[in-house]
């Protein structure tokens, strides 16, 4: 298939089947793929939490409006958002770069102050919005990658982050939960699955200048 017809094929899943877990060597296929999003100035300002425990899943779900496909799916992938975007986080980031690309950190002095000056110059809120956006990146690869191997995934923004928070203890981690996704197998009883499409004509959604 090629990526079109595979994301023709995904759809938003809402029936889950609860009895078909995601085999591990491509749960770790899929995580690889979403390891490789690109974000802004390569800071990667988000983690993401795999959810699989049963428990923590009920909880999840009241905290999502009861939506089923929480505790259906195979595993709920959180992105959540890094709180506490800093000097520090940046000078890490800096050292990360130095010893992947075997470069000096003194080579690296002009990239590391445009960095902090992008981060100094913001407010904490312009910065936490900075770090969902990037978080929703992430969130369009697993999309893509999960279509790609042929599993199903709900994207979802219905559920209460600061519950989230609450319940998998983000706030300590400085994080917080910014958008979430449900992946799997869709049930064959998911009547969904078969709907169309519905998409703006590209007349309407591209303007070519
Ligand atoms: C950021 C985001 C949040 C969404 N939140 C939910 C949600 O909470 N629950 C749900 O069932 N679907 C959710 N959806 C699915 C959308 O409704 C769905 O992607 C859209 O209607 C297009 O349909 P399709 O993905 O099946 O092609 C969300 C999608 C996105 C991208």
């Amino acid at each position: 298939m090629s990526l079109i017809e595979k994301l023709s094929w995904r759809y938003a899943t809402k029936k889950f089947d609860a009895n078909k877990k995601i085999p591990a060597d491509k749960l770790e296929q899929l995580l690889a793929t979403v390891r490789l999003a690109p974000s802004s100035l390569g800071l990667q300002h988000y983690k993401i939490v795999v959810v699989e425990n049963p428990d923590v899943r009920e909880k999840l779900k009241a905290a999502a409006y009861g939506q089923p496909q929480i505790t259906d799916a195979s595993q709920v992938i959180v992105f959540a958002a890094e709180t506490n975007l800093d000097e520090t986080y940046v000078n890490k980031y800096v050292d990360e770069v130095a010893k992947v690309r075997q470069v000096t950190h003194e080579s690296l002095e002009g990239y590391k102050s445009m960095m902090l000056g992008s981060v100094n110059g913001q407010t904490a809120e312009q910065k936490l919005a900075w770090a969902h956006k990037q978080a929703y990146i992430a969130l369009g690869v697993l999309v893509s990658a999960a279509a790609d191997l042929g599993i199903d995934i709900c994207p979802m923004e219905g559920f209460s982050a600061p519950q989230f928070d609450e319940i998998l203890g983000l706030k300590e981690k400085g994080l917080t939960a910014s958008v979430i996704a449900t992946i799997g197998y869709r049930s064959t009883e998911d009547v969904t699955a078969t709907f169309a499409k519905v998409r703006k004509p590209s007349e309407e959604l591209f303007i070519h200048v």
